[in-house]
């Protein structure tokens, strides 16, 4: 990844993809508002988490313009990424449902000199497989991080994902990643195991379980 020791989760990003349940679906001429909320904005509160819908990413992919969101990408995000893109590309080719859980932009809603400024990506890797387990990934801007915005992030990530059935989640983080390690850690994850990537190398698996206790997926 430009400009970072820390490397990001591609590597892991399409384990589980064939046995995952589809997300939720999308027809219908008015859609309800269950299902609104599954492509509305996760909004947090400095954040919009910004879905990006198949034709966005299938355009970005392939070097075409893409549609307008509604924000400034000056630092181009996901020019580093690019293998993260084509892989969801690939994802939706085969599921289209699992367009949901997938990539997001992080907004910045605050003024800028730019006005809405995206500042780095989130997603999961796939939707809730048979365990309702979710793997989530996330990436800052080099120059923009250091001002929990991966926290904010995540955690606008993990309560929708909650709410939208998933019961168990996951990160698999190099040892290396301090900052990484430092938000799971803070967000009640333990370390469950490790695995060989054949890309990124030895990685830590951290999980968290949602318990009724825990409503919105905060602890446990
Ligand atoms: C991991 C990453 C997303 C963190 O983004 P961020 O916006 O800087 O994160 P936050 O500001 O929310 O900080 C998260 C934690 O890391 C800590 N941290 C931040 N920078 C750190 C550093 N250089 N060394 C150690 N810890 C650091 C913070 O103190 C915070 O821990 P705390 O809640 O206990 O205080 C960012 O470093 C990044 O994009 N790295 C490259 C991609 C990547 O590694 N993704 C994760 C793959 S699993």
């Amino acid at each position: 990844m430009r400009g970072s020791r820390y490397a990001p989760c591609p590597a892991t990003a399409l384990r589980g993809v064939a046995r995952n349940r589809r997300g939720a679906g999308t027809h219908g001429a008015v859609p309800d508002r269950a299902t609104r909320d599954l492509f509305d904005p996760i909004r947090t509160p400095r954040l919009d988490l910004v879905l990006l819908r198949r034709e966005w990413l299938e355009a970005y992919a392939d070097g075409r313009p893409v549609h307008d969101l509604g924000f400034n990408d000056p630092d181009d995000v996901l020019s580093a990424n690019r293998g993260v893109v084509a892989m969801r590309v690939q994802q939706l080719a085969h599921d289209p449902g699992q367009e949901p859980w997938l990539l997001r932009m992080l907004v910045l809603r605050a003024d800028t000199a730019v006005g809405r400024l995206a500042i780095g990506y989130a997603n999961f890797h796939a939707p809730p497989d048979e365990r309702g387990m979710v793997e989530i990934g996330y990436q800052v801007a080099a120059h923009r991080r250091g001002r929990g915005y991966a926290t904010e992030a995540a955690e606008g990530m993990w309560e929708w994902a909650v709410r939208h059935g998933a019961r168990l989640l996951r990160a698999s983080i190099r040892p290396d990643n301090a900052p990484s390690v430092a938000l799971v850690t803070r967000a009640g994850f333990r370390q469950v195991g490790q695995q060989q990537d054949d890309d990124a190398g030895l990685e830590l698996i951290w999980e968290r379980p949602v318990t009724p206790a825990t409503p919105g997926g905060r602890g446990g």
